[in-house]
């Protein structure tokens, strides 16, 4: 990868609390203009690599540039150039939602003159605008999101860091808050770490799967797919399984695997190319056909 193109440079970086080691020689490159998703079971690792690079939480070694920028040197410059929603906002509870804005843009120098504009532009986007004037204490969780991610916004960051933007939070908010991130492709450099794989799929450019505290598989959300066992994975129920020659089955050139389960046989194949065949050989045992496209969920569950 070209050097020029990377924002965020992650090398050999380890961090372990008592005995547990969190992170474990972590090497990632994020590209710049890039929506990267980072997926991984509970406790891979994922939260603790996002406050490294936040500068939130020192590394036991290894380095991570921000903009070529060292998290050991540069972190009041790093901290300016990144916005961070963490997994459960910090937010202070009494303040009005527009004032505690305008408290983190004073913060991060945010001009005098372009403050107000900045965090009526903000709210409007967020879609909190009539609720700018209410208390953060009066917030549900989703509108507490939807604060977090302008407080996040407000320095107008290069990069910009989602922990779990959408936990909790119910489909049409998920909506809202994702739609919100695909609008920041392209425009800004944003990781994302999540555990709904249908958002990962939609919203991503790359996905990384972490587990205990390591890459185990790096790749748009198309070629991770692809390598799941089989591309298409046809499902027959049938009467009585004994009763099916899977030796046919087996034999055809784009059938990977065969294996049954209860009384649904699960066919995994290349091509779509010998379908009708398969479904030949089952004739009138089967009662039921599916054929199911593998999604994220597949690749996590084969990674991890
Ligand atoms: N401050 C801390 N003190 C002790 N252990 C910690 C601390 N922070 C993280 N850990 C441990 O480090 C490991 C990685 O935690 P981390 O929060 O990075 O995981 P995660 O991938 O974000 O998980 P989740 O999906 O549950 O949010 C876990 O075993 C966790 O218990
Ligand atoms: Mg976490």
């Amino acid at each position: 990868m070209n050097s020029d193109n990377v924002m965020v440079k992650i090398d050999s970086l380890s961090k372990s609390f008592g005995h547990i080691k969190a992170l474990d020689n972590l090497n990632l490159d994020i590209k710049k203009g890039e929506l990267l998703g980072i997926i991984g079971p509970n406790g891979a690792g994922k939260t603790t690599a996002i406050r490294i690079i936040c500068c939130i939480l020192q590394p036991n070694s290894g380095e991570v540039t921000v903009g070529g920028y060292s998290i050991h040197h540069d972190q009041i410059k790093i901290k300016s150039m990144i916005g961070y929603l963490p997994e459960e906002p910090n937010l202070y509870e009494r303040f009005k939602a527009r004032d505690l804005l305008k408290y983190f843009g004073e913060l991060y120098g945010v001009p005098k003159n372009q403050i107000d504009h900045r965090i009526d532009e903000l709210l409007e986007l967020v879609g909190m605008s009539k609720r700018a004037d209410d208390r953060i204490n009066t917030f549900s969780k989703g509108l507490r999101q939807r604060i977090g991610i302008a407080r996040a916004l407000i320095h107008d960051p290069e990069i910009i860091i989602f922990d779990e933007p959408t936990m909790g939070l119910d489909p049409a908010t998920s909506r809202t808050i994702r739609n919100f991130i695909k609008g920041l492709k392209g425009d800004k450099t944003v990781i994302l770490c999540t555990h709904y794989m249908d958002e990962a799929d939609l919203l991503c450019d790359r996905v990384a799967i972490l587990n205990q505290g390591r890459i185990r598989d790096i790749g748009t959300p198309k070629s991770l797919k692809e390598q799941v066992h089989g591309d298409i994975i046809l499902k027959v129920r049938v009467y009585e399984p004994q009763k099916i020659d899977t030796h046919r089955i087996t034999v055809l050139d784009s059938v990977e695997a065969v294996s049954l389960e209860g009384n649904e046989f699960l066919i995994s194949l290349h091509t779509r190319e010998d379908i009708s065949n398969i479904i030949d050989v089952f004739g009138s045992q089967a009662y039921s056909v599916n054929t199911k496209e593998p999604t994220l969920d597949d690749v996590f569950i084969q990674s991890v």
